[in-house]
């Protein structure tokens, strides 16, 4: 591919409000969309704000939406677009713009203070912990994610609905309790925690399965087959399995003073 003029459309503004501007630049072989804001900052609009690090795929700050479409700007090849048809480059759409392409994500460093850390066992020290293989393999898959926030970016259920912020972590953050409710060394229950209960405070019922969280996902964690799913069937094997109720109560009955 010999290199090219394309169209693009960059959304333009800050928390008072914005709109598309038209640009045309230069596009070469193998670049990606952060090379072409980047050509975009170098000649035409040297105050475009956008967030990026690594250029890599691996930190998690150049996302975006392109031509609707959570992704990061550094992973997406010029070669994937059509390009007859302009490009389109907006922030993200649940969060609050700073300026430009940059978001204000904080909300979800706020829900992961909120979720509680790793327990770890009393009975053995750093070092001398054991876990089966399979365990260590689920546990990898989530501990993956770059933080990108894109799953939290496309669920529905705060993309279009601010107002569900309070009630719902989001997937990242369901993923991470589900993580740690599937952890065999996760001492929360003798440490009076209940990652289940810590579910559903966090809003694992309005997760209705639609994956569109593991469709964005950039390292192509299976969220919603590995960690949401599996985590609503144990908070339902909780609640609704009689065995498992009846069980709850013998305990509590036979520990009562
Ligand atoms: Fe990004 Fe995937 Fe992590 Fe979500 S789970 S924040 S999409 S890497
Ligand atoms: Fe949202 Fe993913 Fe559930 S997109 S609805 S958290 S499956
Ligand atoms: Fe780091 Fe894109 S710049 S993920």
């Amino acid at each position: 591919m010999s290199g090219y003029e394309a169209r693009f459309r960059v959304w333009r503004g800050d928390e008072r409000g914005g709109g598309l501007r038209d640009f045309t630049v230069e596009v070469n072989e193998g670049e990606v969309v952060l090379d072409i804001v980047h050509r975009l900052q170098a000649t035409q609009a040297p105050d475009l704000a956008v967030r990026w690090n690594c250029k890599a795929g691996k930190c998690g700050s150049c996302s975006a939406e392109i031509n609707g479409r959570p992704r990061l700007l550094c992973m997406t090849r010029m070669s994937v677009l059509d390009r007859a048809r302009p490009v389109t480059i907006t922030p993200l759409r649940a969060f609050p713009v700073i300026r430009d392409l940059v978001t204000d994500v904080s909300f979800n460093y706020e829900k992961a203070r909120e979720i509680p850390a790793f327990v770890p066992p009393a009975e053995s020290a750093p070092g001398e912990y054991r876990m089966l293989q399979q365990d260590v393999d689920r546990s990898q898959e989530f501990r993956k994610c770059i933080e990108c926030f894109l799953c939290q970016d496309t669920c529905h259920v705060v993309r279009d609905h601010e107002e569900n912020k309070r009630a719902f972590a989001g997937p990242r953050f369901l993923m991470r309790i589900a993580e740690l409710d599937m952890h065999p060394l996760d001492a929360a229950g003798p440490a009076g925690l209940d990652r289940r209960r810590t579910a559903r405070e966090h809003g694992l019922g309005h997760c209705n399965i639609t994956k569109c969280c593991t469709e964005v996902c950039p390292e192509g964690i299976r969220i919603t087959d590995n960690a949401l799913i599996p985590l609503k069937e144990r908070v339902a094997d909780r609640a609704y399995d009689p065995v498992v109720w009846l069980g709850s109560k013998i305990r509590r009955w036979t520990s009562a003073p």
